[in-house]
């Protein structure tokens, strides 16, 4: 059918209808009632994304794990009509969508802790098919900065900008963190900087805490390789994950903690996300106070 100027420009404003509302991401063609689907149509469709678990330890074996998943989809009423664990678009050939279960922790943990260089678990992660936001994303977002820094940053996630760079921090939150250090002197070239999900979740959703579970080995090892003097949560999630902590962000910034270091506990501290900051400008005082604590930490060390 031929498109007139005027359709395209409809179209147009449609798509940025759906930008501005946050809608970012392609999901499927035709819309799923996961609730409405039968057993043998949701046994059909999860044989359909020949669903592995282990795509690494058991390719070509049938996971327990999911085994176990599958057969309890179909086999009680009451949680077949749960919605299906977070399959974000159809998997395209060669990748399959897994169920979260406790085999891909622990295959996670094997994997992250085989990774004897930053390259290494990089590449672990490349190789990684374990997480389901590796489907959505369109890059890996493993680092930036300096390896050999003593000092570490740890976000939760990447967003837009940095799924498609590839690098963490490099949006407008990113800017303001650029900002933040040379507010003490510092630079990129002085510190190191990851997220505990390295994959951007669609719509900049939070992550799972079976995603979170899932991708946590590998940041456990890079903070581990890096083996920073200082590590610097930015907000509250990554604290929660890497420390344990339950206070809320208010509470726990500013306060120096410790993070079990290998052979040495590491001083920790978590101060507002940068992306807080933007929308609560008046916080950055006590976020000033904390990059000069940091900066006395890492005078002293
Ligand atoms: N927010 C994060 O937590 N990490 C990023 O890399 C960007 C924004």
């Amino acid at each position: 059918m031929h498109q007139t100027p005027q359709d395209l420009r409809q179209i147009e404003a449609l798509l940025d209808f759906y930008m501005d509302s946050g809608v970012d991401c392609f999901l499927g063609d035709d819309p799923v009632d996961w609730f409405e689907l039968t057993n043998e149509q949701l046994r059909q469709r999860q044989q359909a994304q020949s669903v592995q678990a282990l795509p690494h330890a058991n390719r070509g074996q049938p996971d327990p794990g999911s085994q176990r998943a599958q057969q309890s989809f179909a086999a009680n009423p009451a949680q077949a009509r749960t919605p299906p664990p977070a399959v974000a678009r159809p998997a395209p050939a060669g990748q399959a969508a897994v169920i979260p279960d406790k085999e891909i922790v622990s295959a996670a943990r094997d994997l992250a802790a085989s990774a004897a260089t930053l390259d290494d678990l990089r590449a672990c992660l490349e190789a990684f098919d374990g997480c389901n936001l590796k489907l959505t994303a369109k890059k890996l977002v493993f680092s930036d900065g300096n390896p050999s820094a003593k000092l570490m940053f740890v976000g939760e996630a990447p967003g837009r900008d940095e799924d498609l760079q590839g690098k963490p921090f490099v949006g407008r939150s990113g800017q303001l963190l650029d900002r933040m250090l040379e507010a003490i002197g510092l630079d990129r070239s002085s510190a190191y900087i990851a997220n505990v999900v390295p994959w951007r979740p669609p719509g900049n959703r939070t992550p799972t805490p079976q995603e979170t579970e899932i991708c946590k080995p590998f940041i456990t090892r890079q903070i581990e390789l890096v083996n920073p003097d200082v590590l610097v949560f930015l907000g509250a999630a990554s604290a929660k994950t890497l420390l344990g902590v339950q206070d809320g962000i208010r509470k726990m910034r500013g306060r120096w903690m410790t993070y079990p270091g290998q052979g040495r506990e590491i001083a920790a501290i978590a101060t507002y996300h940068p992306a807080y900051l933007l929308r609560s400008p008046l916080e950055k005082r006590l976020s000033w106070r904390d990059f000069l604590s940091i900066h006395a930490k890492l005078s002293d060390r």
